[in-house]
């Protein structure tokens, strides 16, 4: 008699959080479910839970948010040593590391350098990986916060038309916020916005054409400020350096085109800004400034439903 009962199969479930294009639909909608309560709350849900946050690059708003998020739902946190003070200065492989991270924690949060590090770490892992910014390829938790303060301040995320304004060449915040709407919410129009040599690469507007997404450039915001229902600025990523930039007249956000925008349209940014440059400090009281209000504080809820979801058994 066998008496081997078959093992009832789990419910596919999002293992891993590295491209916006591999997300499940139903995890996103469970997340942004989970956000709308979420915010500051504290409670035990993730207690025994532990993150470990590896990071190759600078980071303040992702790591902090991340670590306040376990810690605030009862779990704890750890980061792996930088590279002088681990094992890495003994010789120790990428392989053997993440192999050691994922013995000890539930969860691993990688910013790295290289595009490749976190898709590389999710297979060799046993718990979930999750892309934290990877070069300037993807920063999918970045887009989901992005969408999640955008269906919350406008009530939909239909029908949009959003402006990328920028460095969307190498930019990792607008491409991921393109590259999610594009799979997900392809009803919505995208228009970039800068000087030519930091238009949008072809691997994002290539994927944008197949998804049927309406997008088109100009150099200018104030041919589409008035038109648009969100504004994406974004920062000059001079840590990716690139030759035949100088010189380039780089968009700003003036107070006077600020006005221009239709009184529900969401000023948005992923931060850190260039105060001098693209987001200067005279926009931050008006009523769709929300980059340090809504996006910032969205940042913490959308990261706590994260890990409840990847971790939580179902
Ligand atoms: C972004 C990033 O690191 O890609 N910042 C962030 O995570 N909030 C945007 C940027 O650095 O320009």
């Amino acid at each position: 008699m066998n008496i081997m009962q078959p093992v009832p199969k789990a419910a596919a479930k999002q293992q891993h959080v590295i491209d916006v294009r591999d997300l499940d639909k139903k995890f996103i909608d469970a997340v942004f479910s989970r956000a709308e309560t979420l915010g500051h709350m504290r409670n035990d849900s993730l207690k025994g839970k532990s993150l470990c946050w590896v990071a190759e690059s600078a980071s303040t708003r992702t790591g902090m948010s991340f670590k306040a998020a376990i810690t605030q739902l009862g779990g704890a946190h750890d980061s792996l040593p930088d590279p002088e003070h681990s094992s890495e200065s003994k010789g120790e492989s990428f392989e053997d590391t993440i192999r050691v991270v994922g013995t000890y924690h539930d969860v691993i949060v990688i910013r790295s350098k290289d595009a490749a590090f976190p898709s590389n770490a999710a297979k060799l892992s046993s718990v979930p990986v999750i892309n934290a910014g990877n070069g300037p390829d993807q920063h999918p938790t970045q887009a989901l916060l992005d969408a999640f303060t955008v269906k919350q301040k406008l009530g939909t995320l239909e029908g949009l038309k959003i402006a990328l304004v920028g460095d969307l060449s190498r930019g990792r915040a607008p491409r991921s916020l393109a590259l999610l709407f594009a799979k997900h919410y392809p009803n919505n129009e995208f228009v970039g916005v800068g000087p030519e040599e930091l238009w949008m690469d072809t691997d994002v507007v290539e994927y944008l054409k197949e998804q049927k997404v309406r997008y088109s450039e100009v150099k200018r915001l104030t041919d589409v400020i008035g038109e648009v229902d969100v504004v994406y600025m974004t920062r000059l990523q001079k840590e990716h350096p690139r030759k035949g930039l100088f010189g380039v007249e780089y968009p700003q956000l003036t107070l006077e085109l600020a006005k221009k925008l239709d009184r529900h349209a969401l000023i948005m940014h992923p931060l850190p800004a260039n105060r001098e440059r693209e987001l200067p400090y005279s926009i931050d009281g008006l009523p769709q400034a929300i980059y340090l209000k809504d996006q910032l504080r969205a940042g913490l809820a959308v990261r706590k439903a994260i890990l409840q979801e990847l971790l939580l058994d179902k």
